[in-house]
């Protein structure tokens, strides 16, 4: 490369369309999978941590999600907040067919059909104590609760979802949930795992939308979700999820860990996603409530970031605000 004066980088900076000419990474508004909350009543509720995100009544997903879907939105995820009467220990409320969930997939596949369906696969809305498995004794138990999972898969794919994303953290999860699907005739669901998630302190505003933390209490998650310190052990993560037959892996949370979305990316050039989480969301609308940051652009710029890092593509709960900007 040529030296100060012949070569000098800010020519093609000087004006919008050259920088737009040069641009290396795009966002696309089919990079984007919306999170949604179900609420279990009639009403729609706020969640204050997270301004601008409510849990959405069954009566009134289709119609949401449809409106998204104009937005140009073609996946979203779905969490529900399910009753606390429901809750208990064994979490058995995870294989009800007529769940909340379930049934906000149906009802999405029976209205918007092009719609692609994302449901998490982890125990934690449905568990008296707020952790993803089965409590023996203090200690979330591996291999019986995959057993559970596996059963919690099967289900949600019979309700009509298409992506199936482990969130659990458990050893060996994945080719468990690949021979289940299988035998259960769904080929074709694929399996989004949450390979590389960390044990963080920024999935707070996420508890209070699904009811987990006041079940968690004091507790944690740091037996089975990652030490926020290691990238070589999201490596082996992510390595044994593809050989289980993971189709698509993720990085969670996001903007912390870009290091790890980047690493992942180059090592194996395989289907990459990242979950930009509720706190990381709820720090960026705080900021800008407060004037303190351009909301808008730091969403975007946020979200590009991804991108650029290697993300193939983004769960946010920005995805319909980021839509509209990108029309
Ligand atoms: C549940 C789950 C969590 C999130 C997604 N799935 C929380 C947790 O592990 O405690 C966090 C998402 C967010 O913070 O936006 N296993």
């Amino acid at each position: 490369m040529p030296h100060y004066p012949q070569s000098r980088l800010r020519r093609l900076r000087r004006w919008p369309w050259l920088r737009d000419l040069v641009q290396e990474h795009h966002l696309r508004t089919s990079d984007l999978i919306w999170p949604v909350f179900i609420a279990s009543g009639a009403e729609r509720e706020s969640i204050p941590s997270l301004p601008g995100v409510s849990r959405i009544p069954l009566s009134q997903i289709a119609a949401e999600v449809s409106q998204a879907a104009d937005l140009g939105i073609r996946v979203v995820a779905l969490f529900p907040a399910t009753p606390h009467a429901l809750k208990s220990e064994d979490a058995r409320e995870a294989l009800n067919p007529d769940n909340l969930i379930n049934r906000a997939t149906a009802l999405i596949k029976a209205a918007c059909p092009s719609i692609g369906v994302l449901c998490d696969v982890a125990l934690d809305p449905y568990s008296s104590h707020g952790h993803d498995g089965l409590l023996y004794d203090d200690y979330v138990v591996n291999d019986a609760t995959v057993e559970i999972l596996c059963r919690q898969a099967v289900v949600q794919a019979q309700a009509g979802c298409d992506i199936i994303a482990p969130s659990d953290m458990m050893d060996g999860r994945v080719g468990r949930i690949r021979s289940a699907l299988d035998h259960a005739g769904f080929q074709q669901v694929s399996i989004m795992a949450y390979s590389a998630k960390y044990a963080s302190a920024f999935y707070g505003p996420f508890r209070q939308a699904v009811g987990s933390a006041a079940s968690l209490g004091s507790g944690d998650k740091k037996t089975y979700q990652m030490n926020p310190a290691n990238l070589e052990e999201a490596l082996r993560e992510v390595e044994l999820d593809i050989r289980e037959g993971a189709d698509m892996v993720m990085v969670k949370p996001g903007m912390p860990y870009l290091d790890v979305v980047s690493r992942i990316k180059q090592q194996f050039q395989f289907p990459t996603f990242v979950y930009q989480v509720s706190g990381e969301y709820a720090m960026l609308m705080a900021a800008a409530a407060n004037g303190w940051l351009d909301g808008p652009a730091v969403m975007m710029e946020s979200l590009l970031a991804f991108k650029r890092a290697g993300a193939d593509g983004i769960l946010t709960y920005f995805a319909r605000d980021a839509a509209r900007i990108l029309g």
